[in-house]
């Protein structure tokens, strides 16, 4: 159906990787401890094959993990299942987009696209018209950040919601025009810029008369920079390890970085993950203390000078001056949009980790489950679950009660176990004989409220390095865990796993069933279903959906569907969930030479696997923050011409011309 053009690979300019993830792939990945590798997990597999075995086939059978749900999954009755091969299930009936490098958002014939906000469009009333030639640190202030990531939308009234959008990182090299910004010497106006084009935007949208999205004036527009008082709350509040010359309580935090991907609450309210924290910081090789430098180090926390330069500017950015200040960033902070006087939280009962997502599930019981996934090659997948019980309703009193479950619970971290013997294995990708990538897993308990599980770690000490705790606890080295959500139609969580070029690596984990190809650079998507379908539980059944790449390759597999009907699929990242259930994937750092996209893939029936691509971003962009209704889709392009330099641009997205690139939110309908 979709002929792929193999481009070279293009990568990204290490440039631009400098500020993205300060360079992530170019360093050794910071998971060095040896808790897992493939003889362990083949052990495992060989003394409890069989057992297993049973559920595979009943879930072939019923379309589910029915050994472990002890239910009928919902997917079996549902109407998706009786879909005849071919026929398109409700929610992707669309012509797909062919892979392409255009500048330009690529939507399916009969689909119309619109802007909806771009970097330096107005947030808060009286924000200055927008000129990167003479940008202020008081006019970002007031306007859209850069590089959105995470959108959420948030009912509020008839075709009217609250949009609320992560702005992960700025690109300065590229905000400024050419030669305005010295990497070198960058001045404290364009330092401060910075500091105001992160964090979030809150703002109100409603529908156009055309099916879009547009912002409408209200009270609610609001910016949370680098500048924005935090309150820390839960069990690691005021921590010594949280502690600075700045703030003696460890309970203040001046602003959110980095946040990547998030989820909307049932309470209506947003989640945020600070993810590459450790880019902004500076000399963390000039601390002594040994504890200290082994913490640091396993968060890959700068050494040197910074990339920005930020340190000149603000000690805190100095980590021999403020040891402590990169123990403020890596959680999962929450915002309330619908309050713009609200002082926003910082979640420490979460974890703290390279958060991705942050997404809720309600437990059988009414407590609430937030799986996070930890974005680094060989880092892991978590899940919190509260003590307390979630109040519906969406009135000021039930979200106050409801913010607060997040205090106090019990974190947990994945041990993922395979069903087919080790020997079948060898890191091609190639399908083991039971036709399925899947197995069983287990939620290892690493602390809850005050008591630690984890030898050696004080519970606060689990609380601000989470990894260090993982590590010793045996968790799954996983490829790159992004995004993670419940499905709300099937009730199955799914998790994007970027890629990981170094599994299998020389002194690097090797391949086990949950991640089974070498060297894998296209990335892959896992499915599973907790026990009883209880997201309380703490044992569940897996099994991957999709191993992405190009189909017409052996090592790729789209949960059985037939693969020359399918559209290639290189680096899932962000998943969201349309209302009929289906799975949409936007993709991050394509490696099959074309521009990064958004995909709808079912998960039930004759069509699960059935890969499509709605649309593609302009040159240099990643896909993110989808959102998708009956109604419309939502994406975030973040970072256009990011393969570009300042004197030799690759995108003028969305404006054309001559202009700079600027990071957007788009809506997309149906003519
Ligand atoms: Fe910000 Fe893991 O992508
Ligand atoms: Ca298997
Ligand atoms: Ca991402
Ligand atoms: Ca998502």
């Amino acid at each position: 159906m979709l002929s792929l053009p193999l481009f070279a690979h293009s990568g990204r300019s290490s440039v631009t990787c400098e500020y993205r993830c300060g360079n992530a792939c170019a360093h050794e990945a910071p998971n060095t401890s040896d808790n897992e590798y493939f003889g362990d997990v083949a052990k495992n597999v060989l003394s409890r094959r069989g057992v297993f075995k049973a559920g595979a086939v009943m879930a072939a059978a019923a379309g589910g993990f029915a050994a472990l749900s002890g239910t009928t999954a919902p997917a079996a009755a549902s109407p998706v299942a009786l879909t005849r091969p071919g026929r398109p299930v409700p929610g992707t009936d669309f012509t797909p987009v062919a892979p392409n490098r255009a500048d330009a958002l690529t939507v399916p014939p009969g689909y119309r696209q619109n802007v909806v906000i771009r970097w330096g469009d107005p947030v808060v009333t009286g924000a200055p018209k927008f000129d990167p030639a003479k940008q202020t640190a008081a006019a970002q202030a007031k306007q859209f950040g850069y590089n959105n990531d995470f959108v959420g939308l948030i009912p509020n009234g008839h075709d009217r919601w609250l949009m609320v959008v992560n702005h992960e990182y700025t690109t300065e090299v590229q905000m400024f025009p050419a030669g305005q910004y010295d990497e070198a010497n960058p001045t404290r106006e364009q330092v401060e810029v910075a500091w105001a084009a992160h964090g979030l935007s809150v703002v109100q949208v409603e529908k156009d008369r055309h099916g879009g999205l547009k912002v409408v004036p209200s009270r609610y527009g609001r910016r949370i920079t680098l500048d924005t008082e935090f309150e820390v709350r839960g069990p690691a509040a005021g921590s010594k390890y949280l502690k600075t010359s700045a703030d003696r309580t460890g309970r203040r935090v001046r602003g959110t970085q980095n946040n990547c991907s998030g989820g909307v609450t049932p309470w209506g309210t947003v989640l945020s993950g600070e993810e590459n924290f450790h880019q902004y910081f500076a000399n963390s090789d000039k601390v002594t203390d040994p504890v200290t430098q082994a913490r640091l180090k396993r968060y890959g926390v700068g050494t040197g000078t910074s990339t920005r330069k930020w340190e000149r500017f603000d000690k805190r950015w100095d980590v021999s001056q403020e040891p402590n200040e990169p123990n403020r960033f890596g959680w999962v902070v929450e915002i309330d949009p619908n309050d713009p006087h609200s002082t926003p939280v910082k979640h420490t009962a979460l974890g703290r980790f390279k958060h991705e997502a942050a997404n809720v599930k309600i437990t059988k019981d009414g407590r609430v489950a937030v799986y996070s996934g930890d974005d680094e090659r060989f880092d892991y997948i978590y899940k919190f679950v509260s003590k307390g019980r979630y109040k519906p309703g969406n009135s000021a009193l039930a979200r106050r009660h409801n913010m607060a479950l997040l205090d106090e619970g019990t974190l947990y971290v994945a041990k993922f176990t395979g069903d087919s013997p080790a020997s079948e294995f060898d890191g091609s990708g190639k399908l083991p004989e039971d036709g399925e990538f899947d197995g069983t897993g287990e939620w290892i308990p690493l602390v809850s409220g005050n008591k630690s599980f984890v030898d050696g770690f004080t519970a606060e000490e689990v609380y601000v390095f989470t990894r260090l705790a993982a590590d010793k606890a045996g968790a799954t080295k996983m490829d790159r865990p992004e995004d993670i959500e419940p499905n709300p139609v099937n009730g199955r969580i799914y998790a994007a796993l970027t890629n990981n070029t170094d599994r299998g690596a020389a002194g690097k984990a090797g391949v086990d069933e949950v991640n089974p190809r070498n060297g894998n650079k296209n990335g892959h998507v896992l499915e599973w279903e907790e026990a009883r379908g209880d997201a309380a539980a703490t044992k569940f059944a897996w099994r991957l959906l999709l191993v992405c790449g190009d189909p017409k390759t052996a090592d790729t597999y789209f949960g059985g569907f037939p693969k020359d009907q399918v559209s290639p699929i290189s680096c899932p990242d962000n998943v969201a969930f349309d209302p009929y259930g289906n799975l949409w994937i936007s993709t991050d750092g394509n490696a099959l030479g074309s521009n990064d996209g958004l995909f709808s893939v079912p998960v039930a029936g004759a069509e699960r696997g059935h890969v499509k691509q709605f649309l593609t971003v302009p040159i240099g962009a990643e896909t993110c923050g989808p959102v998708v209704t009956s109604d419309f889709v939502v994406v975030a392009v973040q970072h256009p011409g990011e393969n570009g330099t300042p004197t030799a641009p690759t995108s003028h997205w969305p404006d054309g011309g001559t202009s700079l690139a600027r990071p957007a939110i788009a809506s997309v309908w149906r003519d």
